[in-house]
């Protein structure tokens, strides 16, 4: 197995669970919007601010082209997706799980993360956020290798989900 990639909206549980498939797989764990912070030496809702979405996904593209390349974790922010060249470059993957979650779920948890300044959330409604989701919804599908439902399992079973559907893909 070279590396695992999970996608998914926001609030889908991509940290939470990158972090325990990390530890169970005995892989580095690698947060994609991390890795541009520390590259660009500061925020992501700075930079949003600063230079915009069109420029951050452009940074974005970068880091997961340098990504790709190692054993990993990979946990990507939920507009991964919206670029067609992301989109590519994940459907080359054998491992893009997609984790799947309900608009009452990721909402319940965007709203009440008090850790991450999302900029495509803070201002929005809580039906434009379910728009932008729809919006995507296709391109993950399109991106994915195969998906999950989260919304009624624990970490752990999300976690076993991944590595049986994974085994089973190879097999
Ligand atoms: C974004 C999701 C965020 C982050 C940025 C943009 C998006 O990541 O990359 O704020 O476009 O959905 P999370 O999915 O980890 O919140």
């Amino acid at each position: 197995m070279e590396r695992i990639i999970l996608i998914g909206f926001m609030g889908a549980g991509k940290t939470t669970i990158s972090a325990k498939l990390g530890q169970r797989l005995h892989l580095p764990v690698v947060d994609l919007d991390e890795f541009i912070s520390k590259k660009i030496s500061g925020t992501i809702a700075d930079y949003f601010e600063k230079y915009g979405e069109a420029s951050f996904r452009y940074l974005e593209t970068e880091c997961l082209q340098e990504l790709l390349k190692q054993k990993i974790i990979l946990s990507t922010g939920g507009g991964i997706v919206v670029s067609s060249e992301n989109r590519k470059l994940l459907s080359q993957e054998e491992n893009v799980v997609y984790l799947e979650t309900s608009p009452k779920l990721f909402l319940e948890r965007i709203r009440n993360d008090k850790e991450n300044n999302r900029p495509l959330a803070n201002e929005k409604s809580d039906a434009e956020v379910v728009a932008l989701f729809q919006s995507r919804e296709t391109y993950y599908k399109e991106a994915m290798s195969f998906s999950v439902a989260t919304d009624t399992k624990s970490p752990q079973e999300i976690v076993d989900e991944i590595i049986m559907q994974q085994k089973g893909r190879k097999s």
